[in-house]
């Protein structure tokens, strides 16, 4: 049920129970991240496989040195400069973590979410929150509480903050001893850490892909078929097809457009992305044609969405991912 109820939320939260909650990216799921069993019940309501760990949410700077035994002075200047923000820190576990919330990894995602709600949720719980997107596994994250109560019909409580500002999921990295190395694109991008913070020399591929089981191919699709513009196998017949429009061409010929920014502002693409798809779902078209938009910024991490979205029906084999 979709609500404005913090102290409920947060009896909900202290009684083992799952809350849905905005956050400046998008919606958590959200459960007592040192109570395994809370933490189980993400795992079951989203539908999500249990090798794909969570990422812990905290209100106060100090709580890092609870989750975590990890020593190192960037810590703190990450968490300075960067939170409240769209940033999750991997840092190596304490033992007050439990596995599921790590699925067993040595290291914890940790962030500080940049809304007043999720804040205030938090603090009244009086303990962190684990919380992934609020959208079933694979499915596009929730930037309202309405998409939420689609994918999630049964939940008792959706803390109702309006559409998220920044729409698209936080910048994971891990920290290691020699500077960061980036695990999933998102909002705050390698300029901006490496103004901090040098970059870890660690980049092996395969190492990523491991340590961030959560960061597949294929993930965060609408039911519909999506293309990206350059990259379509099939032959399409424009006037059953929804347009993603970030350049506004030829938009006569689909049966409709959506825009994610009528100037080429990719911030703006950013925050309608997963808006835009939810709207696409819910409507009459038959596929979605994406424009590609810039590598730059954000874009990086718009285009990495937007491959993900498409990943599947680009690989027969791979259609039950
Ligand atoms: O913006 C966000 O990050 C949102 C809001 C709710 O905070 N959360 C979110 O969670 O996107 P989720 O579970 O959908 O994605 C978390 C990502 C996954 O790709 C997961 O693999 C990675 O973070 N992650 C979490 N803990 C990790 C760890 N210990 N090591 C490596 N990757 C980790
Ligand atoms: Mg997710």
């Amino acid at each position: 049920m979709i609500s404005k109820d913090i102290n409920k939320a947060s009896e909900i939260i202290r009684g083992g129970g799952l809350v849905a909650f905005p956050t400046e990216t998008v919606y958590g799921l959200g459960a007592n991240a040192l109570d395994s069993n809370a933490v189980a019940k993400i795992f079951e309501a989203k539908e999500r496989p249990t090798f794909d760990p969570l990422i812990v949410h905290i209100a106060k700077i100090e709580d890092i040195s609870r989750l975590s035994i990890q020593k190192s002075t960037y810590i703190n200047v990450l968490a300075e400069n960067f939170w409240p923000g769209p940033l999750t820190i991997v840092l190596e576990k304490s033992g007050l973590v439990p596995d599921l919330v790590t699925s067993g990894l040595n290291t914890v995602g940790i962030r500080m979410p940049d809304n007043p709600i999720a804040l205030e949720l938090i603090n009244k719980s009086g303990c962190p929150i684990a919380a992934p997107s609020a959208n079933k596994f694979g499915r596009i994250s929730p930037t309202k509480a309405e998409h939420v109560q689609k994918q999630l019909p049964f939940l008792e409580c959706i803390l109702d903050g309006g559409g998220t500002k920044i729409g698209i999921e936080s910048t994971v990295i891990r920290l290691h001893d020699d500077g960061f190395q980036i695990l999933r694109n998102g909002f705050i991008t390698e300029s901006d850490l490496i103004k901090h913070v040098p970059k870890s020399n660690k980049t092996d591929v395969n190492e990523v892909e491991l340590a961030s089981p959560g960061l597949l191919k294929s993930h965060y699709s609408p039911e519909k078929p999506v293309y990206i513009k350059g990259n379509i196998p099939i032959e399409i017949d424009y006037s059953k097809a929804a347009y993603l429009s970030f350049y506004g061409e030829e938009t006569n010929k689909y049966k409709l457009v959506e825009y994610l920014s009528k100037n080429q502002n990719l911030t703006e693409a950013a925050a309608n992305l997963f808006t835009a798809f939810h709207t696409l779902e819910d409507s009459d078209c038959e596929y979605i044609i994406a424009d590609q938009v810039p590598m730059i910024g954000i874009g990086k991490a718009i285009m990495d969405r937007l491959s993900k979205a498409s990943y599947r029906f680009l690989n027969s084999s791979l259609k039950s991912v």
